[in-house]
């Protein structure tokens, strides 16, 4: 398929609610060429996770894979390519927080410290609309939550809470730098 554009903070898309996939959509050919496009910009990114809004397309999908080593981000916990659709995320009761420095990629060569719950329960659909009900804790529930607020319009500047952590990406050099 092809390699898009990743659109940068200031695009007003960026900043819309997605709309939701009807059941009807998720299997089309049209949305699967979508899913195609958004893995061929991730790859060629280099980054973990890509939610459509950021290639310029308003809907409730996003994917994300982290591999387990050779990447740019160090040693990770890894997860293999997962197309989430319409995903719901609420946070478990009590859940303790912990911070990652986050980038991403409609935000280049800025990372910020992000501190969010680790531990998180999410209602997505796959690709051919069937329901799931999964749990994630730690880097992954970061991922999840950084990935679905790009559905809702949000990005992890909305989330940080002390502006002076957030600097340019060449002066940091932290071990647990998280890339979208
Ligand atoms: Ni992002």
């Amino acid at each position: 398929m092809a390699v898009r554009e990743i659109i940068r903070m200031g695009h007003p898309t960026l900043r819309k609610v997605a709309r939701q996939l009807r059941q009807e959509d998720i299997g089309t050919k049209e949305i699967r060429n979508l899913v195609e496009d958004m893995v061929d910009t991730l790859r060629a990114a280099g980054g973990i996770g890509l939610a459509a809004p950021q290639i310029n397309e308003s809907v409730q999908l996003a994917i994300i894979q982290i591999p387990k080593l050779g990447s740019r981000y160090g040693v990770l916990e890894e997860l293999p390519l997962t197309v989430f659709v319409n995903p719901e995320i609420s946070v478990v009761a009590n859940a303790e927080s912990a911070g990652n420095w986050e980038g991403c990629l409609s935000v280049p060569g800025l990372r910020g410290w992000v501190e969010r719950p680790q531990h998180i329960n999410l209602r997505y659909q796959d690709l051919e609309g069937v329901r799931h009900i999964s749990e994630f804790t730690g880097f992954h529930a970061t991922v999840c939550q950084h990935e679905f607020d790009h559905l809702t319009g949000h990005l992890f500047v909305d989330r940080m809470t002390d502006m002076t952590k957030l600097v340019f990406e060449d002066l940091l050099v932290p071990e647990d730098v998280y890339h979208d």
